[in-house]
């Protein structure tokens, strides 16, 4: 059947659909939205009128209205409608406690059809499983689900929070360019072509960087932005090639000043998004401590499972692969799965399968019974390593000891990989807690093996340690940063540090990083040469807002908490982006192509 679609005329809308109430029964309505149900009961005629309000019930009753009764009978899911009723008390029993307005119907008389849809690819209702790709390729769609509404709601509460306390801390907000030039966040960067200087290109900013520093020489000593980031990397839940930051910067400080204003953000919006108090002060670990207690930087601490060091254990012991791993500078370590001692061996099993996953040659393992140790490898235990170990791994009968000997990275990534999994298949993490730290005192440099160089572990702006200073050439390795990362529940949500601000040491920097000094000009010029016209010390941070969104939101992915997000195969499904683009545009740009 053609509907007709009528014109919204001189209709004005007098209510949304989720504020009416039995205050209102009496009054006369227009309200306007979309069906979302349709129900036929005998003759009378129910919908359920959804905006982003709310939904409200309408009934349409063929003795009231025969002629809105026969309009409402073609009506169908997603169509558009304006409608025009008395507010009127549900009957005793129909009451639904579950909707704002599940006390109220309103009684139709009349109506106009704004607009018809064809049944939506999947149905708009929470709760039900959709794939994510028609999701993101009908996101219009998606985002009139409840759940997507309250995410955006809830961001949208997250910028007022935001530029509120930041406002309040004195920040001036400040947009930067988004055609720029390369900016140093390790990721590839997405270019764009200059048609008015053919082969030359901007590439879009991996974060402000540059620039917010470019601002405290300036003088503007606090700046602030929410901002989009660009990065061309690996995508994964936690990441996009375009993201947004709350971007920071500060003039006249040291770490401790940095992180205050960071918590001050972070505490604000747990408190007014989450009605969440967070620990007061937030505790810290060095890059060190977590490593060796957590085997990550961004260490969950939602549960135990530490990672505890057995090496003089392993060291009294006969197990030849152990002690070659030590007299190879290694590390034996290990895991102690409280009152596991009585899984199957298959559990066993899966567990090492899953660290060999990881990267390890194998994970060693022992039952600790009400007889003592039991494990294939027991035997090259003699009593006093026994003790040794058991102390160490602080073990009781009932335990089960999980064991990984490697070099002290690999340690780390496979007993850190494996305590995350632990507590996953253990069910350890309490929905509801949040535990976030500061990790500080990074390494500054990490060494690529296969470049056989060293590249910053943050960004080459970073400054290093000042009691490390001295070995910054010697035993680069060794040179601590003065960054900082603030870590939640195991996801780094933001990152920064105090900024070299004196040039000789910059270019000191730049040397270590194999980078040579026209190098250096060519890429950022423009900053070495502001440092020279009397930087401030300076430092900031970084949120990634999105992350803080999503875990705020009680979401897995950042793509839940994002209006239009890319695939994680970097592609707009809606819009169907990226594509080719018409060969005379890519003339223009004196832009060829290879295939
Ligand atoms: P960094 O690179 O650590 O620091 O980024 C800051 C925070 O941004 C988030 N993040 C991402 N979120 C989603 N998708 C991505 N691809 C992605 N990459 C990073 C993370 C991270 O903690 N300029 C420095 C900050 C500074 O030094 O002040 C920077 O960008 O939560």
């Amino acid at each position: 059947m053609a509907e007709t679609i009528e014109p919204l005329g001189d209709w004005q809308r007098t209510h949304d659909c989720g504020s009416l109430g039995t205050n209102q029964v009496g009054t006369e309505v227009t309200l306007m939205g979309w069906v979302a149900r349709r129900r036929d009961h005998g003759g009378v005629i129910f919908i359920d009128l959804r905006d982003r309000a709310g939904v409200t019930q309408v009934v349409f009753n063929p003795q009231r209205d025969p002629e809105a009764h026969r309009q409402a009978a073609s009506l169908r899911s997603e169509f558009v409608v304006a409608i025009q009723g008395t507010v009127e008390a549900r009957p005793e029993g129909m009451v639904n406690s579950r909707l704002s307005t599940g006390a109220i119907e309103v009684a139709s008389h009349a109506m106009r059809l704004l607009n018809t849809s064809p049944p939506p690819p999947f149905p708009l209702e929470d709760g039900v499983e959709i794939g994510e790709e028609s999701r993101l390729r009908y996101r219009y769609l998606d985002l009139r689900r409840e759940r997507m509404q309250r995410n955006l709601r809830l961001r949208h509460r997250a910028y007022q929070v935001t530029r509120r306390t930041l406002d309040g801390l004195g920040f001036i907000e400040v947009e930067t360019p988004v055609l720029t030039k390369s900016t140093p966040e390790g990721a590839r960067d997405y270019l764009v072509p200059s048609r008015v200087h053919p082969g030359e290109f901007f590439a879009l900013p991996q974060s402000p960087q540059t620039y917010k520093q470019l601002l405290m020489v300036a003088g503007l000593d606090r700046y602030f932005q929410i901002v989009k980031c660009f990065r061309d990397e690996d995508l994964r839940a936690d990441r996009q090639p375009e993201f947004t930051q709350i971007d920071i910067e500060m003039s006249f400080v040291r770490e401790r000043e940095v992180m205050e204003v960071a918590e001050t953000v972070l505490r604000s919006l747990f408190a007014e998004l989450g009605q969440v108090t967070l620990p007061d002060p937030l505790p810290r670990l060095t890059y060190q401590e977590a490593m060796d207690r957590f085997g990550s930087d961004k260490p969950d601490l939602r549960f135990g499972l530490e990672l505890r060091d057995v090496g003089a254990a392993a060291r009294a012991s006969e197990f030849k692969v152990f002690q070659a791993v030590l007299a190879e500078g290694g590390q034996v370590k290990g895991i102690n799965v409280k009152g596991s001692g009585g899984v199957p061996r298959s559990q066993i099993d899966d567990l090492a399968s899953f660290a060999q996953g990881l990267g390890a040659k194998g994970m060693g393992w022992m039952r600790h019974t009400g007889q003592g140790l039991e494990s294939s490898i027991v035997k090259f235990f003699p009593a006093e390593a026994q003790s040794l170990l058991v102390q160490a791994m602080a073990s009781e009968p009932g335990d089960l000891l999980l064991f990984v000997a490697d070099q002290p990275a690999m340690v780390a990534r496979v007993l850190g990989g494996l305590r995350l999994e632990l507590a996953r298949r253990h069910g350890l993490i309490e929905a509801g807690t949040w535990r976030p730290l500061w990790v500080t005192h990074f390494p500054l440099l990490e060494y690529d093996a296969e470049e056989q160089r060293y590249a910053a572990m943050h960004h080459p702006f970073t400054s290093p340690l000042e009691e490390d200073l001295d070995m910054l050439e010697a035993d680069p390795g060794r040179v601590r940063a003065r960054a900082y990362d603030l870590v939640l529940n195991g996801t780094e949500i933001a990152g920064g540090s105090i900024r070299i601000f004196q040039r000789p040491i910059q270019s000191r920097l730049f040397s270590l990083l194999s980078i040579t000094p026209e190098q250096a000009a060519a890429k950022f010029g423009f900053l070495l040469d502001a440092l020279e016209f009397g930087a401030p010390p300076h430092g900031g941070i970084a949120f990634g807002f999105d992350r803080l969104l999503a875990m705020l939101a009680g979401e897995d992915s950042i793509r839940e908490v994002i209006a239009f997000p890319k695939t994680n195969k970097a592609v707009g499904l809606m819009e169907s982006a990226p594509t080719p683009v018409d060969p005379l545009q890519l003339r223009e740009l004196g832009i060829r192509l290879n295939s």
